[in-house]
């Protein structure tokens, strides 16, 4: 590393100044459309601040897909969904890997990259998925289905990881399960990923009744509603959203697929079915398209804010700690994923 490995910095609080504006001004330009005027200066100068000390600390800003436009497009010096994250954090040559999303997350960063600090910036970064499972439940699951192998959807802890066979994201949920070459699955913990799982596949599908509290809030009604309202609307939708939901959309996918369906089809009008923060952050790729909500907040992801990530990377906190034994068996079912979708990204 190179400098103050260990070290909480006494720096003073970040402030905007002449020199902040000039640094950030380019970031400020791409940003007008989503970020209001009046909130500029203070991101400002939490951007400029975090962008020095991570190269103070030899540290990156690994960003999910649902992080804040000023998070997005500001600091993080990589982004994606779930699992183009847990390749790029196996992959980095940084000593620090502060995640910008949650704790699940950061703990799949530090499983793939376990020598490196992996910091969260919040431990209130929770998800509502991994918090509906725990290790006993995989285990109890396992003596009623004795044979079936576990495939477990990486929204989970570490100790549940720990339990599975083989892990999954909602990139490639369909091409693990198929990748197994049986007939039944246990498929953990989100019912209606497992449902959709279970749509494109012969193999059956033992579901456990986990919900994602963001997507489960959509209805297909309101899709019809909206269509009916916007002509020609794309819907776009993430297989977190219930079935009926996903009945009405033109395509569903992972939050990068879904993102690639925007700028491949550009759409005159499209909705995201998913969390708020990512219309926001599309548009401003994309400003010829238009963006239709509603969406729904990630009150777990909204714990990540710029001055969240500067602390993290000010005081070193909150940095993941893995039970070794624990980890061995995780990183099993994650490294096993990733060797089946090695050569996919969608
Ligand atoms: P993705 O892997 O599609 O980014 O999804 C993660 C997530 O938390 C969706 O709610
Ligand atoms: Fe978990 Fe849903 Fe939030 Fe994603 S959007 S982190 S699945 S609660």
């Amino acid at each position: 590393m190179t400098m103050n490995a260990s070290a909480i910095l006494d720096l003073p609080e970040p402030t905007f100044s002449p020199a902040v504006a000039r640094a950030t001004e380019p970031i400020r330009q791409r940003l007008e459309g989503v970020v209001p005027a009046i909130e500029w200066p203070v991101h400002a100068a939490y951007i400029e601040a975090i962008n020095r000390l991570k190269r103070e600390r030899n540290a990156i800003v690994l960003g999910h897909n649902y992080m804040t436009p000023e998070i997005f497009h500001g600091v993080a010096d990589l982004v994606g969904d779930s699992l183009s994250l847990a390749r790029m954090a196996a992959e980095t040559e940084a000593d620090v890997i502060v995640l910008a999303g949650v704790h699940f997350m950061a703990e799949t960063a530090k499983l793939m990259n376990p020598s490196k600090t992996v910091l969260i910036p919040d431990l209130g970064a929770g998800c509502s998925l991994s918090e509906s499972i725990t290790a006993e439940d995989v285990r109890r699951l396992r003596q009623q289905h004795p044979g079936v192998p576990v495939v477990t959807y990486v929204n989970t802890s570490a100790e549940v990881k720990a339990e599975t066979d083989v892990c999954c994201t909602s990139a490639n949920a369909v091409q693990v399960v198929e990748s197994l070459g049986v007939d039944r699955v246990i498929f953990l913990p989100d019912a209606y990923l497992g449902r959709y799982v279970a749509s494109k596949t012969s193999v059956e599908v033992i579901l456990w009744d986990g919900t994602c509290i963001v997507h489960e809030r959509f209805t297909g009604a309101e899709m019809r509603g909206l269509r009916a309202s916007h002509p020609g609307l794309a819907i776009v939708a993430h297989p977190e959203c219930p079935p009926d939901v996903l009945a009405e959309a033109d395509f569903v996918g992972s939050t990068s697929g879904m993102i690639r369906f925007v700028g491949d089809t550009r759409p005159n009008q499209v909705m995201l079915v998913t969390e708020c923060s990512m219309s926001d952050n599309v548009a401003v790729e994309y400003p010829d398209v238009e963006f239709i909500r509603p969406c729904n907040l990630c009150p777990y992801m909204k714990k990540i804010t710029l001055p969240a990530i500067y602390e993290s990377l000010r005081t070193l906190q909150h940095p993941i700690e893995i039970d070794a034994a624990v980890a061995q068996r995780a990183r099993r079912a994650v490294e096993r994923m990733l060797e089946v979708g090695r050569d996919r990204n969608n």
